[in-house]
């Protein structure tokens, strides 16, 4: 039996899949197959066989993870195999090698009319990939990093999530990939239809202009202005980068405003003031071009083509970045810090919480 999530298909982008909507009908008497047992295949695959769903995992013979994904209850076969074994094949492989592997061991051993997964959209929006008119294809982009959607789904829970399947009217697959989804945990909260393009060119701007890109520089300079300032390198840790994780904590249970209703006034007032100062009109200038980079494609040519080892790329430049100052005094205080559960027991959602008042416009003067 087909579901009727939406009242057309294509869905709208935007539309949600509610959990409570999906069954793990379209998975029963199928066996999944997880190639790739790194972080989010492991909790992919852990999931899977949590939620009942017959996995086989997929790794390479050399691979120190098949002893981990055996150990772990899984049945492991060598990727080609397990390519055969399976439908859907979900391809959880580095992103920038998923097009070699794809084209070598996946397409030569997929099942007639096997579907083909993803848990972001570079493969099939960036590097080329595509299985062909008989195999449908999904994406279950989970929010959120592999380990955590891992922990949240032991504990009853999950992460929400991105879909998208192509082709964009197959109801059938809309199923499947809605199944998938929520035996992996990534329906919590809504399954949001996308489409592979649009999910790999927002995660990346997310991770360029915002998470590990803007938000890590603005960090660096302002650690570095303090020092060059002559203060202490553990305050300009504490107060620049160390205390980030309590603003992106409460900005996380409480949205922006509700953030701004549990910090001081001065600190509220500063950040109001001086925030707009730091990032103007031409950082979103500057945004907008990295984001053009990226629909072009011209950034996914320059990670696949720049190194010869992509991998090896990143490690080069991440190796720079630790001998930084800010790395070297970060790594200092962790030192210091890892024995003292400095968190514990933080509870940032706790209704009791005395925030102030929600704006209003009555507030105005
Ligand atoms: N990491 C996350 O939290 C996260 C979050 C959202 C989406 N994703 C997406 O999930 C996918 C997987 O990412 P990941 O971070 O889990 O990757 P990863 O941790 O780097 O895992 C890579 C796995 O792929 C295997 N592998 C590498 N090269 C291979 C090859 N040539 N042939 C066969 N197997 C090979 C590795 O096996 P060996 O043991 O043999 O090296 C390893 O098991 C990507 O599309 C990524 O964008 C990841």
């Amino acid at each position: 039996m087909v579901n009727t999530f939406f009242s057309q298909y294509p869905p709208t982008p935007g539309a949600v899949i509610e959990p409570g909507q999906v069954d793990l009908g379209p998975l029963a008497g199928r066996t999944v197959a997880v190639i790739g047992y790194g972080t989010m295949g492991r909790a992919m695959a852990l999931n899977l066989h949590r939620s009942g769903v017959d996995v086989v995992v997929g790794a390479r013979p050399q691979s120190p993870r098949r002893a981990l994904a055996a150990k772990e209850g899984l049945r492991v076969l060598d990727p080609g195999a397990a390519v055969a074994a399976g439908d859907p094949v979900m391809l959880l492989l580095p992103d920038e090698v998923m097009a070699a592997v794809f084209k070598a061991v996946v397409k030569p051993h997929l099942q007639a009319g096997a579907a083909v997964g993803f848990a972001h959209g570079f493969g099939v929006a960036f590097a080329g990939i595509d299985p062909g008119p008989d195999h449908p294809c999904f994406l279950a982009a989970p929010k959120g990093q592999g380990d955590m959607l891992l922990a949240a789904h032991k504990a009853g829970g999950g992460v929400p999530g991105l879909l998208a399947v192509q082709p964009e009217d197959s109801a059938a697959t809309w199923d499947l990939a809605a199944a998938y989804a929520k035996a992996v945990g990534c329906l919590a909260g809504g399954g949001f239809v996308t489409t592979f393009a649009d999910e790999c060119i927002s995660d990346q701007f997310g991770e360029q202009a915002v998470l590990c890109g803007g938000v890590i520089e603005l960090l660096k300079t302002a650690f570095e202005v303090m020092v060059e300032a002559g203060y202490g390198r553990e305050n300009a840790y504490f107060e620049c980068v160390h205390e980030l994780k309590l603003i992106t904590d409460l900005v996380h249970a409480h949205g922006i405003d509700g953030m701004r209703r549990r910090i001081s006034g001065t600190a509220a007032y500063g950040g109001l003031t001086r925030g707009p100062r730091i990032i103007g009109p031409e950082v979103a200038q500057r945004m907008r071009k990295i984001l053009s980079e990226i629909e072009s494609g011209a950034f996914a040519g320059e990670f696949l083509t720049r190194h010869d080892d992509p991998r090896r790329g990143v490690r080069a430049l991440a190796a720079d970045e630790a001998a930084g100052p800010l790395a070297v005094a970060g790594r200092e205080l962790q030192q210091r810090l890892r024995s003292f559960r400095t968190d514990a027991g933080a509870r940032l959602d706790d209704p009791e919480s005395p925030a102030g008042p929600v704006p209003d416009e009555s507030d105005d003067p």
